[in-house]
């Protein structure tokens, strides 16, 4: 019997199997908005079969924007324009979650394929940048960001909130805060890229300050009974590992006990230099201990695209759910074609009619 076909719960969600879509910026929209291209990339990923649909990067204000074509959440008409594409997920059986994110000093950069540095200085497509200590990332994105004020602190808190409550009137069932990959949240955890000497800088409590406030504020409003979940760089690969994934693990356990139900396990990016051993599922055992050591259910990405893989960290219970994303980009029935990779029984696995009874025997 297949391990990653088994369904999931969490709070009162249950998945059909394992699998699920991690968020993954389009950088499709316009002024924040999805449109039809979004509809159909989320619809045909849930038609693929996984059980969770976690929509890309959502920008919980303008300034947080990773690009002038991510996805917003920062008004009413952004979140109407997410309820087709719930609406569609939902209908082909997957659960539509959404990630909401603030990108910090990483904003306001080109599209990967423009770029993916930061947008000139003097070029009207770009805006000021907001991060915890006036501190530039470096490398391509090379833009000096404002050391936000306390009053700056306060109000991005309060647009994640707002962007929970949003997110669950447009009908999202699963929601993920965005505390990884260098971004806003993140920068404010990791010491190479906050260095201030008030309640939200200096020793880890501090530097855990902002993600826990607003861990807690959005676990306020948003309903007791569906998973809040946060993706974390856990470590940063910088040669210093040991300390930071212990200090992690203890913010994680603080993360819980604020009501966080599930920790996406993921990679710091605070720096450019680092010696990451890319590889397939090289995250699992960070994540297994993460798992083990702040007693909570964990999710991770990063090479796990192959169903041998996919199913063994979960029957060994590295993972509990299995992040599968550029092999759906390449494949969007991946979950059907690991299905039959892995012998899977024909009730276990989920296909629209359309496709499944022409593929039962294929
Ligand atoms: C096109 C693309 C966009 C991405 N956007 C996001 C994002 O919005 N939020 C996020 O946390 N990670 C993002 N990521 C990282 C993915 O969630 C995931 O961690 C990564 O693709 C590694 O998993 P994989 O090896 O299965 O592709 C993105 C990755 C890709 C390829």
């Amino acid at each position: 019997m297949s391990a990653l076909f088994q369904p999931f719960q969490l709070k009162d969600i249950t998945l059909r199997n394992r699998i699920a879509i991690p968020p993954m910026c389009q950088y499709m929209a316009v002024d924040g908005l999805v449109n039809d291209w979004h509809l159909s990339h989320y619809a045909s990923m849930a038609r693929g079969g996984a059980g969770l649909v976690i929509a890309e990067a959502t920008a919980v204000a303008p300034e947080g924007r990773i690009t002038p074509g991510c996805a917003g959440i920062w008004n009413d008409a952004q979140a109407q324009a997410f309820v087709p594409l719930v609406q569609a997920v939902k209908a082909a059986g997957s659960v539509p979650g959404i990630q909401i994110g603030h990108a910090g000093r990483k904003a306001s950069a080109n599209l990967p394929w423009e770029g993916d540095d930061h947008i000139a200085e003097g070029d009207a497509r770009g805006w000021p940048t907001i991060a915890p200590s006036a501190i530039a990332y470096g490398a391509g994105l090379p833009k000096l960001p404002r050391a936000m004020s306390l009053d700056d602190i306060t109000r991005v808190r309060q647009n994640f909130v707002d962007a929970a409550v949003r997110a669950r009137n447009a009908g999202f069932e699963w929601l993920e805060l965005h505390f990884a990959h260098g971004y806003l949240a993140q920068s404010f955890f990791s010491a190479h890229s906050n260095q201030r000497d008030d309640l939200y800088g200096g020793s880890v409590e501090n530097r855990g300050r902002f993600l826990l406030e607003t861990l807690k504020a959005v676990r306020e409003v948003w309903p007791e009974s569906l998973p809040l979940t946060v993706r974390f760089g856990v470590l940063e690969y910088d040669g210093r590992d040991e300390q930071t994934l212990l200090e992690s693990i203890a913010l994680v356990r603080d993360f819980k006990a604020a009501g966080m139900d599930m920790l996406s396990v993921s990679v710091g990016f605070t720096i450019a230099e680092t010696s990451i051993p890319w590889g397939p599922a090289f995250l699992a055992p960070v994540a297994e201990r993460v798992r083990r050591e702040a007693n909570v259910p964990v999710s991770s990405a990063w090479g796990f695209g192959t169903p041998e893989i996919a199913e063994r960290v979960v029957k060994e219970q590295q993972l509990d759910l299995v992040m599968v994303g550029r092999a759906h980009l390449a494949n969007p029935h991946w979950a059907y074609f690991a299905a039959k990779e892995l012998g899977v029984e024909r009730a276990s696995w989920t296909l629209p009619a359309p496709y499944a009874h022409w593929l039962a025997r294929y």
